[in-house]
């Protein structure tokens, strides 16, 4: 099918970040003036996909290592995701109060409605402190106490003495843009130790071989058209969450589970997809992230009739509470005629009662954001806000080392060999039905520096690589070409939208029977409108509508796994609200969703949620009702 103009031609040169070899392959649609792919190899001993806090952090590891590490990257590393973090990163450190990484685990398993693997959870929250030390060596510029310790926050659900103890202080920041802070720390060290980045080049595939390994992938640099195939022993996905499958979205536009779909593409599973976390404070309308930080440092949830309706709801941690207990708090308050604004349709975030010092110490960033987006001045009017899709508990299935897993015969926890992935992308599961606040930053950073770790394990710099199938990338190419030369009726704006319509409504905060039922038909109906995709740009340089049709390609995979995971999850648990099936069901559904995506729908499987723990320094929590 393809033509090969010129194969095997070596690059000279003694760096092995150079190109392996390049040839050129004309294009299967033989349109007059159809541009020819030129096709590079590069080999590595690792590749990274990504470049915030997750893939910068593998990348340091695997390069301090001494394995020669590719970072792929979409977009620049500064401008990841990662970057719009606010709030903080949690850590047992005990600056504020006595504390323990035990209470830290402890609230984790709680805040994740006992669906979060005790082992993975043990790993992060042990390792916490130590990565939070960690990045105050490299240098991220944490808010500091009077006597110079991290400064460190309330946050939802975070709670001493397993529980008994009251609220703790455990999320450390930098302000309110601690994940500004964190990325441009860890750009730094990648730099540092010379991780060697692709920037603007976009991953399309996985690169699997015939006994099932990853030996690297396939990306598009998008400035020039190239495609690259990336041989690498060891592969690790950082490509953050799915967020813009929704039509209102604290995620970048940019969100649009690029890795989870590579994996699914491959035949692999997407776990628990079906747990998304909504926000309870995005800006009503435009969508941008308020922190948590300000309730932590005092902010108030208020209804239409200046009710602090939280009291009612979690009558000890109030606005604390976890996320998915605040948004639905403040659903059931909007639904009962409580809401404010002239539709009655959104809360109001009072931080108006803190000193204005506290807001331009502490908050600086939202009340900017505030200012900006909703024309509020937080020190005199409250902020308008409504819950907003925020992350992805669900991902690529990983166990604590990072490594990807999948069931094989009797094994639930089998390896793919030489795949790994962290961050929002993976699910460890550490946030299993609802995470906590500042678990993230933490998770990027534990998890990728986990992956690399693991990778020092079981291989050595510089190990000799199988070589690539001889059609390794084909299909990749034949189905981007595919793609470039569409010539439906549908631009991918219009399905785009329709996709996160169906989101947003069908797959909300609570969720019926009905609309999950109603869900599926239409979201698998925006699935096949896909195929009717109109390009009107068919370059290969900086075509943003290939681009972004690749992105919707992406994101219909994510959401179609998403909307029949949860139309199949007969239970309430976390994020998961049925109003149908309103209590949590451990004795059938105390289980992980594996959503796999063949022949362009979705199938089903379960596997077991970990519910041991690594050693004896903790014992794991049994399951209990949860209340705040
Ligand atoms: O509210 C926030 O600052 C968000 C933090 C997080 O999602 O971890």
């Amino acid at each position: 099918m393809w033509r090969c103009v010129s194969r095997g031609l070596r690059i000279p040169s003694k760096s092995s970040t150079s190109a392996d070899s390049i040839r050129r392959l004309f294009s299967t649609q033989s349109n007059a003036g159809s541009p020819s792919y030129t096709v590079v190899d590069h080999t590595y001993d690792a590749v990274v996909v990504g470049a915030g806090g997750a893939g910068l952090r593998a990348a340091i590891g695997l390069s301090e290592h001494g394995f020669n590490t590719a970072c792929i990257t979409k977009l620049f590393p500064t401008r990841s995701h990662t970057v719009a973090a606010q709030g903080g990163i949690n850590a047992a450190l005990g600056n504020m109060s006595e504390d323990d990484w035990r209470w830290h685990m402890y609230d984790t398993v709680k805040g994740s409605d006992w669906l979060g693997d005790q082992d993975a959870i043990q790993y992060m929250c042990r390792e916490a402190p130590k990565a939070v030390i960690e990045l105050e060596n490299y240098g991220l510029p944490f808010s500091r106490t009077e006597d110079g310790k991290i400064y460190q926050r309330a946050f939802g659900g975070q709670s001493l003495n397993f529980g008994k103890g009251g609220q703790a202080y455990r999320c450390a920041c930098a302000a309110d843009r601690t994940g500004h802070a964190l990325l441009h720390t860890l750009y730094g060290q990648a730099m540092k130790h010379n991780t060697q980045f692709f920037v603007e080049y976009f991953a399309l595939d996985l690169i699997m071989g015939n006994d099932g390994s990853c030996q690297g992938v396939v990306a598009l640099n998008m400035e020039d058209g190239t495609l690259h195939r990336f041989r690498a022993a060891s592969t690790i996905l950082a490509t953050g969450g799915y967020g813009r499958a929704y039509f209102s979205a604290t995620s970048a536009h940019t969100c649009t589970g690029d890795g989870n779909a590579m994996v699914a593409r491959a035949g692999l599973p997407l776990e628990d997809l079906e747990f998304v976390q909504f926000h309870p404070t995005g800006i009503y309308g435009a969508g941008c992230l308020i922190t948590e930080g300000s309730r932590g440092e005092g902010g108030i949830l208020r209804n239409s009739e200046g009710e602090r309706f939280m009291e009612r709801y979690a009558p000890t941690a109030k606005d604390l509470a976890s996320r998915d207990v605040v948004s639905r708090s403040m659903t059931m308050e909007i639904r009962e005629g409580r809401g404010v604004g002239p539709l009655k349709d959104h809360i109001y975030l009072h931080l108006n009662h803190l000193p204005p010092e506290v807001l331009k110490e502490r908050l600086p960033g939202i009340s900017e954001t505030a200012a900006i987006f909703a024309g509020v001045d937080v020190t005199k009017e409250p902020i308008p806000v409504l819950p907003t899709v925020h992350y992805n508990m669900g991902g690529i299935p990983t166990n604590h080392h990072g490594e990807v897993v999948t069931i094989k015969g009797d094994n639930p926890d089998a390896v793919i060999p030489g795949l790994f992935a962290a961050g929002e992308a993976a699910c460890a599961s550490v946030h299993g039905a609802n995470r906590l606040g500042a678990n993230s930053l933490l998770d990027i950073v534990v998890f990728g520096r986990a992956c690399a770790n693991r990778v020092a394990e079981i291989q050595r710099p510089g190990e000799k690589q199988k070589p690539l199938e001889k059609d390794a990338g084909e299909n990749t190419i034949a189905w981007l070409d595919k793609l470039r030369n569409s010539n439906g009726s549908l631009p991918t704006s219009k399905i785009r939208l329709n996709m996160q319509r169906v989101m947003q409504n069908n797959a909300a905060v609570f969720r019926t029977q009905e609309t999950l039922e109603e869900g599926c038909q239409l979201i698998d109906k925006a699935w096949e409108s896909f195929h009717d995709v109109k390009l009107k740009d068919r370059s290969l340089i900086w075509n943003s509508d290939l681009i972004e049709t690749i992105e919707l390609e992406n994101l219909l995979i994510n959401a179609c796994v998403t909307m029949h995971s949860a139309e199949a999850r007969k239970e309430s648990r976390g994020a998961h609200a049925r109003e149908d099936f309103t209590k949590r069901d451990d004795e059938n559904w105390m289980k992980h969703t594996l959503g796999y995506w063949e022949n362009e729908k979705v199938r089903l499987e379960y596997r077991p949620v970990h519910m041991n723990t690594l050693d004896d320094e903790v014992e794991s929590f049994p399951p209990k009702a949860r209340v705040y």
